[in-house]
């Protein structure tokens, strides 16, 4: 489905600053697997997130994505077929429309604009249907501006938005890191159901020790760059937090250091 053949990008190429932030990365992911995402602040992943996404050019290596190449396509051709929620839940809304005009939008993402703002009846019983199992009432708000809402019904919506038009790709970035443990779970739960129901094929950045080895099938380790470890199968069902920690110092020589590491729920 994805197929990542060893990319690397440089920041910054041939000044002082210059940063190896991707290294002859390679990595295959299977239609429908979900991956966790873990590694120290600067290992890389947000750049391989972005590098996916087409957020910039890659320098060198090939993404490729159900066998046709991506890596020289804008990014807003890639959007409508990835979808992406962010750390910042204020980052996949926009404040000032209301909770169906950014639905509308999201559902209609890649088409012409004249479509993605209109909202008729059908959509309207579309986007309550959506809403209702995240069990916010946010199927009774559509018409409320999304800057009203708390931090953890936005990212919520975000989800939601990130998700509605089927993408090929989901990539979540520490999408429950700013929201308080209680929010932090129900988003992250409304996220697996939905990845569940749709058979996403998934990315998802953390920083919690716990998601990264019970969600999805498969975790991976970054480190300056580079995947350190790929872990999946009964290898990865039979590992528990202090292990997995273990594991990543062995592999970089480092302990695990980020900017609210979290062990437990
Ligand atoms: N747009 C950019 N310009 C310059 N340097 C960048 C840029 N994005 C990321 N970096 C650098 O690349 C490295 C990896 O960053 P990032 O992917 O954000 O790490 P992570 O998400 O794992 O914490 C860091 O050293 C960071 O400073
Ligand atoms: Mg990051």
């Amino acid at each position: 489905m994805l197929e990542i053949r060893n990319i690397t990008k440089v920041f910054h190429r041939g000044d002082i600053n210059e940063k190896l932030a991707l290294q002859n990365l390679s990595l295959h992911l299977a239609p429908g697997e979900v991956v966790t995402v873990i590694g120290s602040n600067g290992a890389g992943k947000t750049t391989l997130l972005n590098a996916l996404a087409g957020v910039f050019q890659i320098d060198e290596g090939q993404i490729l994505i159900e066998g046709r190449e991506i890596s020289r396509q804008p990014e807003h051709v890639r959007a409508s077929y990835i979808g992406r929620v962010f750390q910042d839940p204020n980052l996949g809304t926009a404040a000032s429309m209301t909770i169906e005009e950014n639905l509308a939008m999201a559902l209609h993402r890649g088409q012409p604009l004249r479509l993605r703002r209109g909202t008729g009846r059908s959509q309207r019983e579309l986007f309550r249907e959506r809403l209702r199992p995240l069990g916010l009432g946010l199927e009774n708000r559509l018409t409320s501006r999304v800057g009203l809402l708390s931090g953890g019904q936005r990212q919520a919506l975000t989800v939601l938005m990130a998700t509605i038009a089927c993408p090929k790709l989901l990539l979540l970035d520490e999408h429950t890191a700013a929201l308080d443990p209680k929010t932090a779970g129900v988003v992250l739960d409304l996220t697996t159901r939905i990845i569940a129901g749709g058979q996403l094929t998934t990315f998802m950045v953390t920083h919690n020790m716990e998601q990264a080895l019970t969600v999805g099938t498969r975790t991976i380790m970054m480190h300056e760059g580079q995947i350190i470890l790929d872990i999946s199968g009964p290898e990865r069902e039979r590992l528990k937090i202090p292990d997995l920690l273990k594991m990543f110092e062995q592999a970089s020589g480092k302990s695990l250091n980020t900017d609210r590491l979290l062990l437990a729920r």
